[in-house]
C-alpha cells in the first residue's frame, strides 16, 4: 500500500474529527465561490473580492475598515503592533491564546510587555484586577496601552454586560482595547445577539473565518482607519502581504452569508453530548468532571485515564485534543450520528451500561 494509500485508508477510518472547529473541509458550495471569485493584486489594493471581505466584516463589526490576513496569530499581532509601541504593555488574560499561545509574538517582534490577569470562571477578566495591574505614571514602570479580550474564552461566551465593565476601566485609563473575537460569531449565537454588539465594546476586534465558519484559511482585524492603514504596514513587514487572495476572501464572504445561522446547531450538538455524558461517574475515586460551553465539551477522566481515552476513540476513529481534560469541538463536519458515537464511546470507556 502506498504512503497516499494508506493515508486514504486512515482517513476512511475516521468517524469524527473533534480536535478542534479549525479541521472542517470546503464545501462545494464553497469551492465554487473561490473558483468564480474576481480577483486582484491585493498588495497593490485592487483585489474585487478581498475589499468587498473587509468592508462586509467592517460592517457587520461596526468598524469603519477591515484588513484580511492569513491567520489569527497574525491578526492579533498586527493589532498588537499597531496599537502599542516598544516599551508600552498589554493587560490580557493568563489563558487567552493572545498570551498563552502566540510565541509572546508582541514582545519578540514589538518590544511589547504583558501583564497577565487570572480570569473569573467563565473566562472573563476582572475589571478590579485590570485597575489594579494599570501601571503608574512612573519611569520605573512599562507604559500600559492596551486591553486585550477575548471572546469566546474556550468556549465559554462573555456577556455584553462583562465586557463592557472591563472596557470601561481600560478608557478610564487611557487604554485602547482588542477583541479576539476568533469565536466571536459562536459567542453572539449563544447569547442570542449581534456580533457588532459584542464588538462595540473594543477599538479593534480579530474575527477567524477558518474555525466554525468553515473556510480554509483567514481573519479580519477591524478598527478605525488610522489604525487600519497602520496594520496594513504591519502585515506587510511580517510577510502577510497576498496576492490573488480573493480566492480565499471569496470562501469568507461564502461562510459569512451560508455558515452563521447554523453556528448554534454546533452548540446544540455540544449540550446533546454533555447531556449523554451525565452517566458518567462524578463522585469518589472515579469521578469523571464534564464541563460544556458553546461549541465544546470538556472532559477530565479519572486521574492517569486521558492517554488511554485518546488512543480508545481513535480507535473507534473518533479523534479528540488533549490529555488529561480531553476538549471536545463541534463543527459542521461532525453529524449527529459521529456525536452519538462519541457520548458511547466515552460510556463505554468509563465502564457505563448503556441504555
Ligand atoms: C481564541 C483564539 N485566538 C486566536 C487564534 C489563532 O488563530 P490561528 O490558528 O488562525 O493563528 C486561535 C486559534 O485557535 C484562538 O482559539
Amino acid at each position: 500500500m502506498s504512503h497516499y494509500d494508506s493515508m486514504q485508508a486512515a482517513q476512511a477510518r475516521i468517524i469524527g474529527d473533534f480536535r478542534s472547529d479549525t479541521v472542517t473541509r470546503p464545501c462545494a458550495g464553497m469551492l465554487a465561490a473561490m473558483a468564480e471569485a474576481p480577483l486582484g493584486d491585493d498588495v497593490f489594493g485592487d483585489d474585487p473580492t478581498v475589499t468587498k471581505l473587509e468592508a462586509e466584516v467592517a460592517r457587520l463589526l461596526g468598524k469603519q475598515a477591515a484588513l484580511f490576513l492569513p491567520t489569527g496569530t497574525q491578526s492579533n499581532l498586527v493589532a498588537a503592533l499597531s496599537h502599542c509601541g516598544r516599551g508600552e504593555e498589554i493587560i490580557v488574560g493568563r489563558s487567552y491564546h493572545l498570551f498563552a499561545d502566540e510565541a509572546k509574538g508582541a514582545s519578540v517582534l514589538g518590544g511589547i510587555g504583558f501583564e497577565p490577569l487570572d480570569t473569573e470562571a467563565n473566562g472573563a477578566l476582572d475589571p478590579e484586577a485590570i485597575a489594579a495591574a494599570v501601571q503608574p505614571d512612573d519611569p520605573h514602570q512599562a507604559i500600559s496601552r492596551l486591553l486585550a479580550l477575548e471572546n469566546t474564552v474556550a468556549g465559554s461566551a462573555i456577556a455584553l454586560a462583562q465586557l463592557q465593565d472591563c472596557a470601561l476601566v481600560a478608557r478610564k485609563h487611557g487604554l485602547s482595547v482588542h477583541l479576539d473575537g476568533a469565536r466571536l460569531f459562536n459567542a453572539a449565537a449563544s447569547l442570542g445577539c449581534r456580533v457588532g454588539d459584542l464588538a462595540s465594546v473594543a477599538d479593534s476586534v480579530s474575527l477567524c473565518l477558518s474555525k466554525g465558519l468553515g473556510t480554509p484559511l483567514g481573519s479580519v482585524l477591524a478598527g478605525d482607519s488610522a489604525l487600519i492603514a497602520r496594520g496594513r504596514r504591519h502585515r506587510k513587514l511580517l510577510g502577510g502581504g497576498m496576492r490573488q487572495v480573493g480566492l480565499v476572501a471569496a470562501a469568507g464572504l461564502y461562510a459569512l452569508a451560508h455558515n452563521v445561522e447554523r453556528l448554534i446547531e454546533d452548540q446544540r450538538k455540544a449540550e446533546r453530548l454533555a447531556q449523554s455524558l451525565a452517566r458518567l461517574p462524578r463522585s469518589g475515586d472515579g469521578a469523571w468532571l464534564c464541563h460544556q460551553a458553546t461549541n465544546m465539551v470538556f472532559v477530565t477522566p479519572p486521574k492517569g485515564q486521558g492517554e488511554a481515552l485518546l488512543r480508545h476513540l481513535a480507535n473507534a476513529g473518533l479523534l479528540a485534543g488533549g490529555a488529561p481534560r480531553l476538549r471536545l469541538v463541534m463543527h459542521k463536519d461532525v453529524d449527529e450520528a459521529a456525536v452519538a458515537a462519541l457520548g458511547q464511546s466515552i460510556l463505554t470507556f468509563a465502564g457505563v451500561e448503556g441504555d
